[in-house]
């Protein structure tokens, strides 16, 4: 079965790519390279340095493919704030074309990677997927909109899909080739700053007078590995015709300094830190309801957060 990988160059898609190898699936990447890295891209692969946005490259990365995982995409809150058009080119537009060519290549089953930020600010936690969709940012609402677009293609064209909504992914997979460690420019993420805090440069905590247990935001952090095993579980369940959606988490809750104990832990000292004003659009406490991936999925995560630290702290060494 040969798979298209799209955004197969990034944290969690090259973490994908190297996973369903080891399991025996033949992978296409489709990836313009924007934010990830040709250097994780695996010998036997076919790789296509391209764009969603051009009908030729997706036409291209679609040959002899049987399913998509389509990870590409813009996905950083605050950018999206800053540059809405750009969220909805490169992530509504481009996922409209690459279902576009996926119906004139024959393509008919997909997993995408949506998000729990279509949630927003939720009224009950923890989260199930049938709680009210109202994005606090424009990077939730194109996630939520392209969630939308494949219940329509599931409904007229028949397509075989699943959402998968992502709470926070931290951690790193060992390859044959080395850690796949998270690369982005500039890091935004709480588990890389806090392992890479310095007394010169100590990770600012957004907020110590949220109405939680220690005054800091909570959140539900899901290892990469066991993220990309509810990926697989999640292609091998299609059914044509059905668009369901799966929220991806641990369904705990670690504050930002639960997290900051726990990488402390893992660095064997303690991790300086400096208590900042909240962060704009931070809801308090997001925690995912993660039932219907362990029921109908059959996928359960394995990894807490004191190995997802621990993970994340080798592969930057
Ligand atoms: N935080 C800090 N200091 C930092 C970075 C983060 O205190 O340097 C805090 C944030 O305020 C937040 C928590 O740590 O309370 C987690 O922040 P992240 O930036 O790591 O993750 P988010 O929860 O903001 O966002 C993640 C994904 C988004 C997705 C969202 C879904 O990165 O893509 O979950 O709710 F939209």
């Amino acid at each position: 079965m040969r798979i298209l990988v799209t955004g197969g160059t990034g944290y969690i898609g090259a973490t994908a790519v190297d996973i369903l190898l080891s399991q025996g699936y033949e992978i296409s990447i489709l990836d313009d390279c924007s934010t990830g890295h040709a250097d994780t891209v695996p010998a036997g692969v076919n790789f296509i340095q391209g764009s969603l946005l051009r009908a030729g490259d997706l036409a291209q990365a679609l040959v002899g493919v049987d399913a998509v995982i389509h990870f590409a995409g813009k996905s950083l809150v605050g950018e999206s704030v800053e540059k809405p058009e750009l969220y909805q080119e490169v992530n509504v537009q481009g996922s409209r074309n690459l279902l576009n060519q996926m119906h004139m290549s024959g393509v008919t089953k997909l997993v995408f990677s949506s998000s729990a930020a279509t949630y927003g600010e939720p009224e009950h936690v923890p989260i199930l997927e049938s709680a009210a969709t109202n994005p606090t940012n424009p990077y939730g609402a194109t996630k939520l909109a392209i969630d939308h677009m494949i219940t329509a293609e599931a409904a007229s064209r028949q397509i075989a899909a699943a959402s998968l909504r992502y709470f926070n992914v931290a951690g790193a997979l060992k390859s044959k080739r080395g850690w796949l460690a998270e690369r982005h420019y500039p890091e935004t993420h709480l588990i890389p700053n806090v392992l890479r805090s310095t007394k010169e440069n100590p990770v600012k905590i957004f907020g110590s007078d949220w109405p939680t247990a220690d005054g800091t935001c909570v959140r539900d952090y899901v290892h990469v590995v066991d993220l990309i095993d509810a990926h697989i579980k999640a292609l091998e369940s299609l059914r044509p015709g059905v668009h369901e959606i799966y929220n991806l988490g641990s369904g705990d809750g670690y504050s930002v300094r639960a997290v900051v104990a726990a990488a402390s832990k893992a660095a064997g000292f303690d991790i300086p830190t400096v208590d900042s004003p909240r962060r704009a659009g931070d809801p308090a406490v997001l925690i995912a309801d993660i039932n219907k991936a362990k029921t109908k999925l059959n996928w359960a995560p394995t990894r807490g957060i004191d190995v997802m630290v621990a993970d994340t702290l080798a592969s930057f060494s």
